[in-house]
């Protein structure tokens, strides 16, 4: 079975002998991937919606697999913390994902090790991170069918942090490969264009200073690998 690159990245951060959740499993794949490589202690999944939760029922039985444990929650609602000590939550919204570790307290644990992928919203997700003390120790950018992606590797330190407007916008993700490059100059473009809107409209502005700040700095970030 072949993964994309996004779960294969997302694959590739989980350590070997962990037990793992798949949080909004959906088709089951990386379930299905993580347990036939041998890497994992125990598999189990979620999926809040029935057609989801059918799809993986489906895949990881065409799989031959009865050892992975599926759930139809929300979130982590029937996951206990001696089920799992690594928990993905991939392919959702930021404000999604916060919502989903903020109802599962047992995350608040430095034992346990979160990844995630949001689709949107990753600045208020990494937000939201460090409000809440969970440190991001690693994070990748990965493009997939056209679109680019962060993937974080997170656990509980329970001291929130302060994070700079550059740290919201691109996190860890550094411009010295071809995806965190990508990923950066989209956020750079995307600050660029709301200063420019804002410069015809609302230039006195917080707002205005803010995007013109962060086109600079990410503007920085990128030069200094040139
Ligand atoms: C776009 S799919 C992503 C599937 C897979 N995780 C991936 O990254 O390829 C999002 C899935 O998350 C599920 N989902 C959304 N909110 C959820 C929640 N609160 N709890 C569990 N699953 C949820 C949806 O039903 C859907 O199957």
């Amino acid at each position: 079975m072949r993964l994309s690159k996004r779960l294969a990245l997302i694959a590739g951060m989980v350590q070997s002998g962990s037990k793992v959740c798949d949080v909004g499993t959906d088709h089951g794949y990386l379930p299905v991937f993580l347990y036939k490589s041998g890497k994992c202690a125990s598999v189990c999944a979620t999926d809040i919606r029935e057609k989801p939760y059918e799809n993986a029922r489906k895949n990881i039985e065409v799989a031959g697999i009865s050892e992975i444990k599926l759930f139809l929650c929300d979130g982590l609602e029937s996951i206990t913390r001696d089920m799992a000590d690594t928990i993905i939550i991939a392919g959702m919204g930021g404000e999604v994902i916060s919502g989903i570790i903020e109802r599962a307290q047992f995350l608040r644990d430095d034992t346990v090790t979160l990844i995630i992928q949001p689709t949107t919203s990753a600045d208020k997700l990494r937000e939201y991170l460090s409000e809440i003390g969970f440190v991001v120790v690693t994070e990748r950018a990965v493009e997939d069918n056209g679109k680019i992606y962060s993937v974080m590797k997170c656990h509980f330190a329970g001291i929130p942090y302060p994070i700079d407007l550059t740290r919201k916008a691109v996190g860890l993700i550094t411009p010295d490969y071809d995806e965190g490059r990508a990923y950066i100059e989209k956020q750079y473009n995307i600050a660029l264009k709301r200063a420019e809107e804002l410069e015809n409209t609302d230039k006195n502005t917080f707002a205005y200073f803010e995007s013109m700040r962060l086109s600079t700095e990410l503007k920085k970030l990128l030069d200094r690998r040139k």
